[in-house]
């Protein structure tokens, strides 16, 4: 569901030089100077629009960039995101000890560690940092240009916080929280936007944390200390709920886990984690340490937490949302069931289409619908609510291919003229032609 999952077949979830900061409630933070995101947000932006053959960026998705809607207090995902990191610190205090070594970790007391926040980091990342540091296989889909939006050959927008993995575990970060917006060609739901916020959690064990030359149980320490973590949150966030956890697949952990909560009655997946695979740690110039990695989606929380039903309200302006959060970035135990404000009338267009051929071969296209959603979302932004295919067919004298979508309108804060709709469907459609070369029927 919300948001999708790299690397399982479930949706499960569809730096530089260190700057100390403190924040207000003296939770130690580190911010990078050379990527501080408030100063430069300017000059990500423009260099996520450079001219290049292979970005596939567009305008909407770069507008996007500098948002941080993580870091608005009351903001729904900031307010997720607080409840995290306080539970983690305070599972932290209570459970590592700070060992004595001149490591570079953020310590509250004399005794313990903490976890260091990091949520500014920039969300242009490398390729490698994205994917080949996470043994994220080369023809591995997430990799392709019709999921991910590349810059260049070498830059990407991040498709999941795991890219900063590698980065901090070579600094020296040895437990670290990481937030952060995430950028991902997508189909279009209520679950689905582009852009949405992930956190990742990594702890890197000291060796008297472990047992030496002892691969099995140090592995089993790791495991132990992770999910008597992540139970904790689970509890922390949705209260006494059920919970169970299974076997899952990421490139970058093994073994890996994904946890479910029933919470209203429903099974859901909350998050994915795992050991972290020591070619992973290898990458970050760290051999021969061990930890675990944990990620989960903010949004995917927030919506199951507050009841809140489209993915697009969270980057409303609208004050009959936000009216409704505020104050609890700093209370952490309220929760608030989010009262729809409206449903305003819903208002549907088709489109079909015969396929683009490649090379003049009509059974071949390099058409991929996440090019079509792409065209949607540029032509008439967050008023689509959901776009489905509803009819596909090839036909069998020439080999073409015909795709036929219906597009759902719907405005999240009034209602739309027909008019409104009919202009957005005709540029759509001219859009559709050029940018895609599709022939419409
Ligand atoms: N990066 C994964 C995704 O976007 C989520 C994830 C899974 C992160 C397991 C982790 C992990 O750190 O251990 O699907």
């Amino acid at each position: 569901m919300i948001p999708p999952s790299l690397f399982n077949q479930t949706r499960l979830l569809n730096v530089s030089s260190l700057r100390f900061i403190r924040d207000r409630s003296g939770v130690a933070y580190f911010s990078s100077s050379s990527f501080n995101l408030d100063s430069n947000i300017d000059s990500l932006k423009n260099k996520a629009r450079a001219p290049h053959a292979h970005n596939n960026t567009p305008e909407s998705i770069v507008s996007k960039i500098g948002r941080n809607l993580h870091r608005q207090p009351d903001h729904p995902l900031n307010i997720v995101k607080q409840r995290i990191e306080d539970y983690c610190q305070s599972y932290a205090m209570k459970k590592y000890k700070k060992i004595k070594t001149n490591e570079n970790s953020c310590e509250s007391d004399s005794n313990t560690i903490k976890f260091q926040i990091f949520d500014d980091m920039s969300p242009i990342v490398t390729k490698k940092r994205c994917f080949d540091d996470l043994l994220v296989k080369p023809d591995h889909v997430s990799r392709s240009p019709s999921d991910t939006y590349y810059l260049n050959d070498e830059l990407l927008m991040r498709t999941h916080t795991s890219a900063h993995q590698t980065e901090l575990i070579s600094r020296g970060v040895n437990l670290f929280l990481c937030s952060g917006d995430c950028y991902r060609r997508d189909e279009i739901d209520s679950s689905h936007y582009p852009v949405f916020h992930q956190m990742e959690g990594v702890k890197i064990f000291h060796e008297s944390e472990l047992v030496p030359n002892d691969e099995e149980r140090s592995n089993a320490i790791i495991e132990e200390d992770l999910k008597e973590l992540l139970t904790g949150l689970a509890v922390h966030l949705f209260g006494k709920v059920e919970m169970k956890w299974s076997a899952d697949y990421f490139p970058f952990t093994d073994p890996s886990f994904e946890l479910e909560v029933n919470f209203r009655d429903q099974w859901l997946e909350v998050l994915g984690c795992g050991v972290i695979e020591p070619q992973v740690i290898f990458n970050a110039g760290r051999e021969g340490s061990k930890g675990w990695a944990f990620g989960l989606g903010l949004e995917r929380l927030a919506m199951i937490l507050f009841q809140i039903p489209d993915i697009r309200l969270f980057w409303t302006d609208d004050k009959r949302f936000h009216n409704q959060f505020v104050g609890l970035s700093k209370d952490h135990q309220k929760l608030v069931t989010f009262v729809p404000y409206s449903k305003y009338p819903l208002c549907y267009k088709d489109v079909s289409f015969w396929l683009p051929s490649a090379g003049g071969n009509p059974s071949v296209s390099t058409y991929h619908s996440n090019d079509f959603y792409e065209v949607i979302r540029d032509v008439a932004g967050d008023l689509v609510e959901e776009v489905q295919l509803f009819d596909e067919f090839t036909n069998k004298k020439t080999g073409r291919t015909s795709h036929a979508y219906r597009i759902n309108y719907r405005h999240m804060d009034r209602s739309l003229t027909n008019a409104e709709v009919d202009e957005i469907q005709f540029k759509l459609r001219h859009e559709l032609v050029t940018r895609l070369g599709v022939e419409l029927r």
